[in-house]
């Protein structure tokens, strides 16, 4: 059935696309129709302000619509967290539609683009279904490379769904970096530590994201995952084979369609990857024959050499940069505009340069659609119960059952009297972790979803007792207990760990207090990377790595409270501290 819909699908998306190779004309404005049958006809007739506006993204924040108009800005974001006031599909419609409107009374009428970072569903969106992290899907394909892909394809999907029913169409996702060092605060992005892994996840997200309607933009290209001891935004140290290495999840990406890509705010042998030309140009664009375009991060241009702003935008563009992130205040993506054109007419940027920037941002807006159908009308529905069904399958699918003595797994359905502990069998926020509602993510009712908790108590369906006491202290004569923990939520560099991934104070102290019960126990770990535990796991009966499960948090309980068995396998060498000694190698898991 899923081939015939994504056949049909793929039907829906060349005939958008079909009808846009026609090309367009535009007389919305003064008397003299703006008419073009290229791309490059079109990119013939724009001013050097026209064309610069289409090479500026500003935050939605600190743009309007009567600005998107007056410098024809090319697109308009939204960072972490940064929403409307009503958020909700139609309040997102409502505000998209605003920007759109705004650009199409521009002289030449080229639609503004929209996006935003949905790493794991429409993840901006109140009550939107939040998906498994990348880690839990890696250890999906760990498992098994075409369940995997599968996954992968499906979470692309859902995720698409839910953006375009708030009408956002272009996802700043997925990364494609191969995270090599668990200090490293995005590790949970990456699908996992080996190549091949996140070779074939990318291009399957890519393909489940565009195959349903929306763009992809793969980062952040290169080297993000080899900085040395893991800092994030720090410098990789790589020579031609280890480049070579970590492109093959890029040149799969691209193949499978992907028209943006993001560089990293890291360095390559110390030169800022947001403008290392040779990896930009001479080998993304040159050697793999990237047709798309290449956005900067956030704000990444302010990073670079060169003294000042003026210079950087220089190094960035010149490098390879097509599109800015001006995203530091309505004066940086103001005066972005400006300085590029002042650098145009000083010849220190090359019109062609600007030129060939354009025509693939024009490309890009072509190829989905943007001319055809600049506006999507009305809202749609999130939150079905068959995708939330699909999401907890991915839940599933993704937990890795580590450790197992004496069968307690397969007697743990038949127990009467279980205790579940921990925060973070009771909290949504630690399930989805980061780039969740905001941008760091938080602990709580953050969102609509089902707790592990809730999840449990409805798959033994009154056949056992439940008790909870997030603290572990209580009495009682369980047969097992059940203790979540965990990492508080983070993104970025707020994740990043020098010496270890190490216990929650609070968790350690709940363990305590469980451990004193002498009851068998049974540990669900919410993490975005191996936590380095040392020798605690001794103490556990059962281990089971979840991840970041997302909302569908009823997942657990699918897997140890009915025959469905344990696939995953663990997408991360892991130690029991930080380059010590390997308690679960790379691929590990068992099952029940
Ligand atoms: C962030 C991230 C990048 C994201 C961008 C826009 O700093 O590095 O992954 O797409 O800004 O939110």
């Amino acid at each position: 059935m899923k081939k015939i819909i994504a056949f049909a699908l793929l039907i829906n998306v060349l005939l958008i696309t079909q009808t846009t190779c026609r090309g367009g004309a535009s007389t919305k404005n003064e008397n003299t129709p703006v008419v073009w049958n290229t791309l490059e006809e079109l990119v013939a007739q724009m001013t050097l302000a026209e064309k610069v506006g289409q090479m500026t993204q500003a935050e939605r924040s600190n743009v309007s619509a009567g600005n998107i108009t007056k410098y024809a800005l090319g697109s308009v974001l939204s960072g972490g967290g940064s929403t409307p006031l009503q958020n909700s599909p139609l309040g997102w419609i409502n505000m998209i539609n605003g920007f759109t409107e705004a650009s199409l009374k521009t002289r030449l009428g080229i639609p503004v683009v929209y996006g935003l970072d949905a790493v794991h569903g429409h993840n901006n969106l109140l009550n939107a279904i939040i998906l498994p992290h990348n880690v839990g899907l890696g250890a999906i394909a760990a498992g098994n490379r075409e369940r995997g892909a599968e996954a992968a394809y499906t979470a692309g999907r859902i995720t698409a769904e839910e953006m375009l029913a708030a009408g956002v169409r272009w996802t700043f996702a997925p990364v494609l970096g191969v995270a090599e060092d668990v200090r490293w605060g995005r590790t949970y992005e990456s699908y996992s530590e080996n190549v091949e892994i996140v070779t074939v996840m990318g291009a399957s997200a890519v393909k489940g994201l565009q195959e349903n309607g929306v763009a992809a933009c793969i980062k952040h290209y290169l080297g993000e995952g080899q900085t040395t001891d893991g800092r994030n935004q720090g410098n990789a140290v790589l020579d031609r084979a280890g480049i070579e290495r970590i492109l093959p999840p890029y040149k799969a990406a691209i193949e499978a369609g992907a028209m943006s890509l993001m560089p990293s705010f890291s360095s390559v042998n110390g030169i800022k990857m947001h403008e290392h030309k040779e990896l930009l140009t001479d080998i993304l664009k040159n050697e793999m024959g990237f047709e798309g375009f290449v956005i900067s991060d956030w704000a990444a241009v302010e990073q670079l050499s060169g003294g000042g702003y003026k210079t950087q935008i220089a190094n960035a563009i010149n490098a390879g940069i097509d599109m800015v992130m001006a995203t530091n205040g309505q004066d940086k993506w103001v005066s972005f505009t400006s300085n590029l054109q002042n650098l145009v007419k000083e010849g220190k940027v090359p019109m062609s340069r600007v030129d060939d920037a354009v025509i693939r941002i024009l490309r890009f807006k072509q190829k989905f659609g943007f001319f055809d159908t600049p506006i999507i009308a009305k809202p749609g529905e999130i939150g079905s119960d068959k995708n939330r069904r699909d999401a907890r399958s991915l839940v599933s699918d993704s937990l890795v059952l580590l450790r197992n003595e004496n069968n307690v797994m397969t007697k743990l359905p038949s127990f009467k009297n279980i205790l579940v502990t921990g925060q973070g069998a009771n909290d949504i926020g630690m399930q989805c972790g980061g780039w969740t509602i905001t941008w760091q993510g938080g602990t709580g009712p953050i969102t609509k979803g089902t707790t592990i908790l809730e999840g449990i108590r409805n798959a033994v369906d009154g056949k056992a007792v439940i008790s909870y006491a997030a603290d572990g202290k209580t009495t009682g004569n369980f047969d097992a207990v059940i203790a979540v923990i965990g990492e508080n939520p983070y993104a970025e560099t707020e994740g990043d760990r020098s010496t270890g991934i190490g216990f929650r104070q609070r968790d350690a102290e709940m363990l305590k207090n469980v451990y004193s019960l002498k009851r068998p126990v049974i540990v669900i770990m919410l993490s975005g990377r191996p936590m380095t535990i040392g020798d605690e796991y001794k103490n556990w009966d059962a281990f089971i790595a979840a991840w970041l499960p997302g909302t569908e948090g009823g997942g657990i309980a699918d897997v140890l409270f009915t025959e469905r068995d344990f696939t995953g396998r663990t997408p991360y060498t892991w130690r029991k501290s930080i380059n010590g000694e390997i308690l679960y190698p790379f691929g590990f898991g068992l099952r029940k």
